[in-house]
Parts: structure tokens; sequence; C-alpha cells
């Protein structure tokens, strides 16, 4: 089976149980400041689960993009990946723990879909702990489902050794295995349960412990199915949440090599073109030696990954911060191990995009549609690096001392050469010397005021919570978009949007800095809805329907066919009109005084506002 197979036919399944097929949200999180990239499929739907309708209604499924840079620096083994996609159904509020384990196991055993030997499947379940009870409606419905292939599904005691005994189906296990989520601090989350499968059926029952068995691949795990009645608040309570969700979650890459018996992510047609390029490109073959495979994951990842950021409608480019700045550690990176193999091309980066357009662009058309930008971004992003990697690595050697390197000489590698910090690491980890990274920071500090988002901790993933606060400054984000609209024209639209409790962040397309008329202009608009407390409606359309009413929309490629339109203000009285998920306040006499802090430059032709509540 190709991956293209295994996602349609896990879509098909889905829409067969009335599942709508969404298309999948941006991989950059919007109003989401916690968390650089959607890191699971249920970023991009927290508000669903806590309560929003959704356009597509209480149950969707989807192939979601996810970006994971919590170990760029270990893709190189056969098992990490940068970027991989996420197979998910949905129930916001509809069905339960019932139906998705039982559709779990049809779409798994029966040979209509994926037709796996029952014999090779086994699960876990969560064992309980002070905030919630062992899991014992899913170990009931799990052993329905073992006993239609006539197989008497037990629970293995904890820790305990399977000891060759066939019956041992199922495993119960603590929170830190079998609890998912909240993504970041707060937001919804709950038990989970996992099925795994046996790649080495050959070998007969399994003797050691489930963690064991894991540990030493003979199971693979190929879902997660997430039943998410908790919020998880600020305090660190578990409340139950109005509605009971089902997040599942099915890694591509991953299940479509388990499923061909293989441990190897990168084993897989998802991987078989690229490396084909590759392997031209370099005059090498993947299988000449490990260094050689390692360098050829490392550029297929890392292109692939930088091609999907790129070409995600939200126009990241190469730089020094945020999502940029990880998009210039992938190209890098790639680059630096393209000339260990002996890519002597120049501006070859391109090439590879070229390929991953040309296989994924078919469930994702954006890699289509932005494949100049893409191309251009690379090239322009290898010329500046090629002409100095060389000298770098030259530079590197030069200073290499068994004491490591100092702070200083890594920010000079960083700013004279272009070294991203995580490479002199890389470089030095493979001379076995450490790096001062705490020299390089304050060097860092020393030379620009800039925080450099790569190292605040900002990778760790997270979502923010759907607070009062962050509310508030989303219903003034569609504020400020009408009113930039009426003070500088119609050629302003939103870029991006980053919002915390405290602040507001807004980016959006204008060739030239504000004027202080301007900005007190836009000000004085925003301030004087909010004075008239006006009524902020929410309504469901198709897309062409809020297209004819003249809905702004950054977001149209995130839903199907029905997306929600919030309009502030009623009859000839409308203030703005946006396709958006939300949530808004009710009423814009709910939010405070609205106060630019800054207007500056964010990229060629965007401009940023951050704004407060004074
Ligand atoms: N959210 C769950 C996961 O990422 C499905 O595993």
């Amino acid at each position: 089976m190709t991956a293209n197979e295994l996602r349609q036919k896990y879509l098909d399944f889905f829409k067969s149980k009335g599942h709508s097929i969404i298309p999948s949200g941006s991989l950059i999180p919007e109003n989401d400041p916690t968390v650089l990239f959607t890191t699971a499929g249920m970023h991009p739907l927290v508000p669903y689960l806590m309560g929003e309708n959704h356009p597509g209604g209480a149950r969707v499924a989807n192939a979601q993009k996810c970006i994971r840079t919590g170990d760029i620096d270990d893709v190189g083994d056969n098992r990490h990946l940068t970027f991989f996609e996420m197979l998910g159904n949905w129930s916001f509020g509809d069905y339960f723990k019932k139906e998705a384990i039982e559709w779990s196991w049809e779409f798994l055993t029966d040979k209509k879909w994926l037709g796996i030997d029952p014999k090779r499947l086994y699960v876990t379940v969560f064992k309980g702990n002070d905030d919630s009870p062992i899991d014992q409606f899913s170990i009931d419905t799990w052993q329905e489902q073992f006993a239609k292939a006539g197989i008497k599904a037990e629970v293995c005691p904890y820790n305990n050794p399977v000891n060759g005994n066939a019956d041992f189906r199922i495993f119960s296990l603590p929170a830190k295995d079998n609890w998912w989520g909240p993504a970041g601090e707060t937001g919804p989350c709950g038990p989970c349960s996992e099925m795994f499968l046996d790649v080495e059926p050959s070998k007969g029952p399994m003797r050691k412990t489930f963690d064991e068995e894991v540990d030493g691949f003979r199971i693979m795990e190929i879902w997660n199915d997430v039943f998410m009645e908790f919020n998880k608040t600020k305090e660190g309570k578990f409340e139950k949440l109005e509605q009971k969700n089902v997040d599942t979650g099915m890694g591509l890459e991953r299940t479509i090599a388990v499923l061909s018996g293989k441990r190897d992510a990168f084993d897989s047609d998802v991987f078989y073109n690229i490396f084909n390029k590759i392997e031209q490109l370099s005059g090498k073959k993947y299988n000449d030696a490990e260094d050689t495979a390692k360098a050829m994951r490392i550029i297929a990842d890392h292109i692939k990954a930088a091609t999907f950021i790129m070409g995600d409608d939200k126009g990241i480019t190469p730089s020094n911060t945020d999502q940029g700045y990880v998009v210039r550690r992938l190209i890098r990176r790639a680059i630096r191990y393209g000339k260990q193999i002996g890519i002597k091309d120049e501006l070859w980066t391109k090439e590879i995009a070229k390929v991953v357009s040309h296989d994924f662009s078919e469930h994702y058309p954006e890699l289509r549609k932005n494949i100049d930008f893409i191309i251009n971004n690379l090239k322009d992003e290898e010329n500046k690096f090629s002409k100095t990697l060389e000298r770098g690595l030259k530079e590197f050697e030069k200073v290499l001392s068994v004491d490591g390197i100092t702070g200083v000489e890594a920010f000079n590698l960083y700013q004279t050469y272009g070294f991203p910090i995580e490479m002199t690491k890389e470089l030095a980890a493979e001379q076995r010397v450490k790096v001062d990274e705490k020299g390089f920071e304050n060097e860092l500090k020393k030379h620009q005021d800039l925080s450099r988002s790569a190292s605040a901790g900002k990778f760790k993933g997270g979502l923010a919570d759907a607070s009062e606060e962050t509310k508030r400054l989303h219903t003034a984000a569609h504020l400020l978009l009408a009113s930039l609209r009426k003070v500088l024209g119609n050629h302003v639209f939103q870029k991006g949007s980053n919002i915390t409790a405290e602040r507001l962040r807004f980016d959006f397309s204008h060739p030239e800095k504000m004027t202080d008329e301007q900005k007190q202009e836009v000000e004085r608009l925003v301030n004087e809805v909010i004075g008239k407390n006006l009524p902020v409606i929410q309504e469901e359309m198709s897309l062409d329907e809020a297209k004819k009413r003249n809905a702004m929309g950054v977001f149209e490629s995130k839903y199907g066919e029905r997306v929600k339109v919030y309009t502030v203000g009623e009859g000839d009285n409308v203030f703005s009109m946006e396709i958006c998920g939300g949530p808004h306040v009710e009423k814009t006499g709910e939010l405070g005084k609205f106060k630019i802090k800054k207007e500056e430059s964010s990229s060629a032709g965007v401009r940023r506002i951050k704004a407060v509540w004074e």
C-alpha cells in the first residue's frame, strides 16, 4: 500500500461513518503564542474540543500537517521525522469510546480496509490515578472486539512479563503513557488507548514486559484514540468538559512502514522519489554506507519540512527568529550534509522541493500554488550559506580545541559564517567537545536586542489557553483589520496574528510605515466600535456564500465547504465580517480601551502591530 492509498482509505472509511472530511489546518498555529508549529492533529481543533461548533459538524476526519522541532538534531536515525502527517478522526461531543474503539478495530482488521490479522494487535488503556479511574469501559470494549476474532483478550498485570501468554492483549499503563494532552500548560486532555502492531509475529507470543517489547521494536504503535473529556486548568485541576470528545492520531509515515513489516519510518514510498533525487545529485547510493544513508535521511526530512513550512500560505521565509529560524536551521543542516555526500551542484535544494511538491500536491495543493515562492527562498538561502559554509568549516577546525568552543567563537561562526548554534553544537559533538552555549547567548544579546525565540523554549509545544483575555483580543483583531482597511485601503489583508493574554500581535500587508495620524485614527475607530457595544454575530454558511457577502478570510482553505462567519454590527451598521473559527465575545462593549503600542516592519511588504488594553 502507498501512503496516498492509506490516507485515502482512512478518509473514505470515516466518511462512511458520517464524518465530513476537512482539509489540514495550517502548520503555523493561529492565535497561539506558546508554540511555533502545529504539533498534532488536535492543535487547530482546540476551539471545537472546548465547545465551539465546527462548520463541518460534530464528526470530522482529516490528515493534518505536523512539525515537531524537539528532535531536529536526532533526525538522521531511522525513526525521527521533523515533518509528518497525522491522520485523525474527531468527535466534538458526539460519539465517544464505544464507537471510537469499534471503528478503530474495524478499520484495522476488516478485509475491506487494512485487513490486519487481529493476532498481530495489542492495545493499551489508562490504568487510573487520583484524577481519573482505570478505563474499564475501554477494556470491556476492546475485549468485545477481540472476541469477534475468537481471541480472549486479557489484561496483563502492569509491568509483568507476557511470558508467552498469547491471551495478554491489553496493557493498562500509567498517565505518562496513556494520558494525552494538554499540549501546553492548559487545555483539553484525557485518557487514551493506543494500538500496537506486532512486526515479528513469526517469533511466536511475546515474552518480555510491554515496555521492553516496545523498546526492542517488536511491537510498534500505529494509532492513538484519545478520549478528551477533561480540561486542565491553570491551577493544575482536571475539570470535566461540557462535552466528551474523541481525538485520534495515526502517524502516516510510520504506519505505512510498519504495515509492510518495516521498522524504518523512511522506508516507504513517502521518501522513495526524494531519495532517488538525492542519489542522482550526489552520485551515491542510499545503501552505500550508514553515513550516506544518514545524510540522505537528514536531507530528505529537512528539505521536505522546509518545503511544507514555506508552502503553507503564511509566507514564512528563512530568518533569525521564530518559524523562520527553524526553516533556516533545516536548510543549512541539509546543505552541510549535502556537501558531506558530495553534492556539487549549485542550488540543489530546490530540486528536492520540486519532488516534494510533485509527490504531495494532490493532497496539499498549496505546495503547487506556492512552489515559486519555495524555490526562490531556497535559492536565496542556499546562495547565502553555500558561500560561507566552506570557510566556516575551516574556521571551526581552527578554533576547535579540547576545551571546546567558547561563546565568542560560536558567536563568530554564527555571525560571520551563518552557522546556527545547533550546527556548531553538532559539529562539536562529532569531535566530542562542548560549546559554551551560555556564552553564545550572552554574545547574541550584546549584539541584538531581539530575543531569538528559538532559544526561549518555544519548541516545547503547547497551546494557549482559551482564556477570556485571548478571546477579547481575538475580537479586537477583527476590529483592527476592518479599521486598517478603512484608514489605509483595501490592499490591507491579514498576514498572521499571535495572541497572548497580554497582547495582540497582528501582521498585515502594507508597503510602508504608518504615520502617527494613521495609527491614531485606527485606534479611534476601534475604540469607537467598542464604545457602541455592537453585537458580534456568528453564522454558518457555505464558503461561496461567505465570499459573496465579502467576508474577509485568511483561513479559507482551513475548512471544508461550510464556514463560520463572525459579523460585528448589524444592518447598515456592519463594521467587520470575517470567516473565522472563533471564539469571540458577544458584544464589543466587553472589550477594554484599545492601544497600539508599536508598528514596525515584519517582512517585505508586511507590517506588524503590537496592541494592548490601556
Ligand atoms: N493527539 C493524539 C496524539 O497526538 C492523538 O497522539
